[in-house]
């Protein structure tokens, strides 16, 4: 276990933010990891793993706890089900293809999220018509005071809309070291009812669409209009959609008849944010180098060497002209470190 000082984290957040951590350490197992917590000397902890989902706008003085635990393995099997263990540190698409090569079903609709195992129970990550908590059995972690390991089982992790206990109760007690999934073998649940799904397998022609084949449309709808992270720094969607009252709605409604929404109760509706964002004139917007992506206005890029404050700013700016445009607050989907 090695403790290193004064090092750039710019590498190790996907928006490519360049702070610096006062003190780092990168741990590869759950013993390293207890004994890290143990350490008197270093009392404040930030927990850092696939850092693709928060906008660092300060230097961090705690020490940084770089999760790098890996493997996947399959737990238990049945003739139609398999439960697989995967650990924190795990590339969350390489477990999609993981997946995938072996023929397992329920992951294919998250292929090309970015970020780490570890971290998809955080915010239940979701894409295309499917959430985590879809394909979740559980997943164990580490109490960062006590080094003791504890299972939250699917309703433990009280799992919401890019929510869970995690971000909530208890934000900042825990260290998620590996999370179960249930994967189906045969009689895959296909999950095509998403449109752009729709749209990509008829424009391949495919009729009967497996598994890879949906994953390889999620691919291709997600490289049209997502930046890559190598490429353009970005940490996905910045804000989440917000939902709105029906009263509310129906007023946003009167006044801009093509505004997309979806239903998710009989009394609430979810609007895309990027729609507004974009109504608002900042789609493709540039400042120095934070910038609104030009074919997905809810993600915010770093087009190099933007600092987390001038991205934090875009973002406000963003939020109080929807405000003030639409009357609808947006927040933030990704944690910002301030
Ligand atoms: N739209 C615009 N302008 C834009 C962007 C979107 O008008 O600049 C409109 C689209 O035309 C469409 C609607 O908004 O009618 C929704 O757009 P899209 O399908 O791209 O999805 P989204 O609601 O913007 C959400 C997730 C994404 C996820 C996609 C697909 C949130 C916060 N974001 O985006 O997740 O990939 O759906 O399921 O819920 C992420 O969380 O990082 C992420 C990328």
């Amino acid at each position: 276990m090695n403790i290193v000082e004064n090092i750039s984290l710019k590498t190790y957040n996907t928006f490519g933010i360049d702070v610096k951590a006062r003190f780092f350490v990168e741990i590869t197992s759950l013993l390293q990891l207890q004994k890290v917590l143990e350490l008197t000397a270093y009392p404040e902890h930030f927990i850092l793993s696939g850092g693709s989902n928060m906008l660092l706008a300060k230097d961090i003085e705690a020490l940084v706890v770089f999760i790098n635990l890996k493997g996947v393995s399959v737990v238990e099997e049945t003739e139609n089900e398999v439960i697989i263990k995967a650990m924190a540190g795990e590339n969350w698409h390489g477990l999609v293809l993981w997946a995938l090569e072996r023929g397992y079903g329920g992951l294919e609709n998250l292929s090309l999220i970015p970020g780490n195992v570890g971290t998809a129970p955080i915010q239940n990550i979701g894409a295309y018509g499917v959430e985590l908590k879809d394909v979740f059995v559980s997943c164990e972690a580490m109490n960062v005071k006590s080094g003791e390991l504890l299972e939250f089982d699917k309703d433990a992790c009280q799992f919401g809309y890019r929510e869970s206990i995690f971000k909530n109760e208890e934000k900042g007690n825990y260290i998620i070291t590996s999370v179960k999934l249930k994967l189906t073998k045969q009689d895959h649940q296909l999950n095509t009812s998403y449109g752009a799904i729709e749209q990509e397998l008829h424009r391949q022609n495919i009729v009967h669409p497996t598994i890879k084949d949906i994953s390889n449309a999620v691919i291709a709808i997600r490289q049209s209009k997502l930046p890559d992270p190598k490429e353009i720094g970005n940490s996905g969607s910045f804000f989440k959609n917000p939902v709105v009252g029906r009263n509310k709605f129906e007023k946003l409604q009167k006044a801009h008849p093509d505004m997309p929404f979806y239903e998710t109760s009989d009394d609430t509706i979810k609007i895309p944010a990027g729609w507004l964002i974009e109504q608002c004139g900042f789609k493709g917007k540039r400042i120095g180098d934070a910038g609104v992506h030009d074919r997905q206005a809810l993600v915010l890029v770093n087009y190099g060497n933007a600092t987390g404050k001038e991205l934090l700013s875009l973002a406000r700016d963003i939020q109080k002209t929807v405000k003030k445009e639409f009357g609808v607050e947006l927040k933030p989907e990704v944690n910002i470190i301030k």
